[in-house]
């Protein structure tokens, strides 16, 4: 496989080959070992148009890890800010024999256009509402390391499904994996029909009879709200929000909590959720790692 665009496109058993590499890649880290020479003399370029942390980072780490040449392009700094188009800024790396290229933007479907440009091996950081699948990666490997036979295991994803290319992918994978998947969220921001017909809850205790194992928080993107956003913040926290209260019905009950980050804090969840025992937002980051030392190892650009 040239490129990784979204989950959409992978089998069950790339899925399960690109988890598998994954943990020994993180198993080096526990042992010290730093760098592995996989992607010596390979060149990586970070091309992220919208702002990140953790995917940014962590590819930039991981590709680092596998002794890649990793350059950060600037495009604040770049004749973007000139007018030059995608297709100019791609042919010009193209000139530079860029290998892999990590791409983030607004517009949905972009990095398969710059795939289709290229040599370059292109994985997709996130594209608009439509795919982010190394954050899909990354939280399948996360449940997976809790729940080794994750069949059948039931995921509660809660929040702005609409906007949401987490959402999207992360709920693709998981049924890919066997796993059953739920959405909760305010109507205005939960499709009616989502993808496979997953069930679809607009109140938090009807969700929560639906007995998932694992509550996964989604980001509220005040950036992305192009609908009227009902209901308020507040409201969004007591209606949706993992609450105190809630927080202890989730302990009892011995529920795990996933967030892709980054966290509104307030409003997706209270402080308390940060130092819940269950909540795997720190494993996520950190498997991130791995799993993208994974996909960049998979991947095989163009000669
Ligand atoms: N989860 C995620 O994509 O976070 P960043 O926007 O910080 O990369």
């Amino acid at each position: 496989r040239k490129d990784l665009l979204d989950i959409a496109s992978l089998d069950r058993e790339e899925i399960e080959v690109l988890l598998d590499q994954a943990v020994p890649f993180k198993e080096l880290f526990t042992r010290s070992v730093k760098k592995v020479p996989a992607l010596k003399g390979k060149s990586v370029l970070m091309l992220f148009y919208e702002p990140s942390t953790r995917t940014h980072s962590s590819f930039e780490v991981a590709a680092k890890r596998l002794s890649a040449d990793v350059t950060n392009f600037d495009v604040a700094q770049s004749s973007i800010t000139k007018g030059e188009s995608v297709r100019e800024t791609v042919e010009t790396l193209q000139s530079m024999r860029t290998d892999y290229i990590i791409v983030r933007h607004k517009s949905s479907g972009l990095p398969g256009t710059i795939a289709r440009l290229t040599k370059a091996s292109v994985v997709n950081a996130g594209d608009g509402a439509h795919a982010h699948p190394t954050q899909a990666l990354l939280d399948a490997f996360t449940i997976k390391e809790k729940f080794p036979d994750p069949t059948g295991k039931k995921v509660l994803i809660v929040g702005d499904i609409l906007h949401s290319r987490v959402a999207r992918s992360t709920s693709t994978i998981l049924k890919k994996l066997g796993l059953q998947v739920s959405y909760l969220g305010p109507g205005s921001l939960v499709p009616r029909l989502g993808p496979e017909n997953i069930q679809r809850f607009t109140n938090y205790e009807e969700a929560m009879k639906w007995q998932p194992d694992v509550v996964y928080l989604l980001r509220v993107q005040m950036e992305r709200q192009d609908v009227q956003f009902f209901p308020s913040i507040r409201e969004y926290h007591k209606l949706y929000g993992v609450t105190d209260a809630r927080l202890e019905e989730i302990r009892q009950r011995g529920l795990y909590i996933m967030h892709p980050g980054p966290v509104n804090r307030g409003v997706e969840l209270c402080d308390a959720v940060l130092d819940y025992e269950r909540s795997l937002i720190n494993d996520q980051v950190e498997n991130g790692i791995a799993v993208r030392m994974s996909v960049l190892y998979h991947l095989r650009p163009n000669a």
